[in-house]
């Protein structure tokens, strides 16, 4: 018997990165996973887990995909655009379009699912949210991501109060490898990996199982409501 064993987890972007090892580590502990992705024909689940259509960035698929899902314990919404990397950039050279893009999908088609997912969620359910470290941290280049990621902490708390006793969460990871920075020529991916690992406390960047596990507690545990989780290798000490 696992710790999630009986429940219905959902993952939206749970075809990549830390939402692929959130997805593998929730079915290790015994859950019945559910996964939404644009392009569900792309990889074969493996048993246990379902892969449904899902584009946050469309309001008629993202009503089509909550109307298919069984009552629903545990909803984690990782997903992020592909235009996000584009959007690091000194705020007289951002594209706004691009910038649109990925508030289009991470706030408000994550928002939009939300209420779409409400009516099927249990009552001891939880919400997984994720932001991201620039939230509150000023790095160069995150004016975009600042404010979209200081977006999502903002409605996670509205949300856990609203939704009560459903519980609402938001994970906020540090720099962590995933395919999200496959875009960028080798070298210099390497080159940012290992400054960042050099500059925080515990000499290492993030890999995609520190963030499944805290995933995990987040659906367990009970008590916890409301809260941002900085999991981030000590990011936030400077
Ligand atoms: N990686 C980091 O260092 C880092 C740092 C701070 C914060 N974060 C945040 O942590 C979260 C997870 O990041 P990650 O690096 O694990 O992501 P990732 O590996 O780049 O995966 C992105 C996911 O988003 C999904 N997606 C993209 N557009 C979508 C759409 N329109 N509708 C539905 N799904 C869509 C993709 O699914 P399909 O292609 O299958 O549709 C994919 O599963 C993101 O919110 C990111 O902003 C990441």
């Amino acid at each position: 018997m696992g710790r999630l064993s009986g429940s219905h987890v959902v993952v939206v972007g749970g075809s990549s990165g830390m939402g692929a090892a959130i997805a593998t580590l929730a079915r290790t502990e015994g859950g019945r996973i559910t996964i939404g992705s644009r392009n569900p024909g792309r990889f074969s689940a493996p048993e246990g887990m379902t892969v449904l259509p899902l584009d946050l960035g469309l309001p008629q698929s993202i009503a089509d995909f909550a109307e298919r899902l069984d009552p629903i314990d545990h909803l984690v919404i990782t997903a992020h655009a592909a235009a996000t990397l584009q959007t690091l950039k000194p705020v007289q050279a951002i594209d706004l379009a691009d910038l649109e893009s990925v508030f289009r999908i991470k706030l408000f088609g994550t928002l939009r699912l939300i209420g779409a997912c409400l009516p099927a969620m249990t009552r001891h359910g939880s919400i997984i949210l994720f932001s991201g470290a620039a939230s509150r941290r000023t790095i160069p280049n995150h004016v975009g991501l600042g404010a979209l990621n200081a977006a999502v902490e903002g409605a996670g708390r509205q949300l856990a109060r609203e939704l009560a006793p459903i519980r609402v969460n938001v994970l906020s990871p540090g720099l962590v490898r995933t395919p999200a920075y496959d875009a960028m020529p080798a070298a210099d991916r390497e080159a940012m990996f290992a400054a960042r690992a050099a500059a925080l406390p515990v000499g290492r960047v993030g890999m995609v199982d520190d963030i499944a596990l805290a995933a995990i507690h987040l659906m367990c545990n009970g008590y916890v409501t409301g809260t941002v989780q900085d999991i981030d290798g000590g990011a936030l000490l400077g």
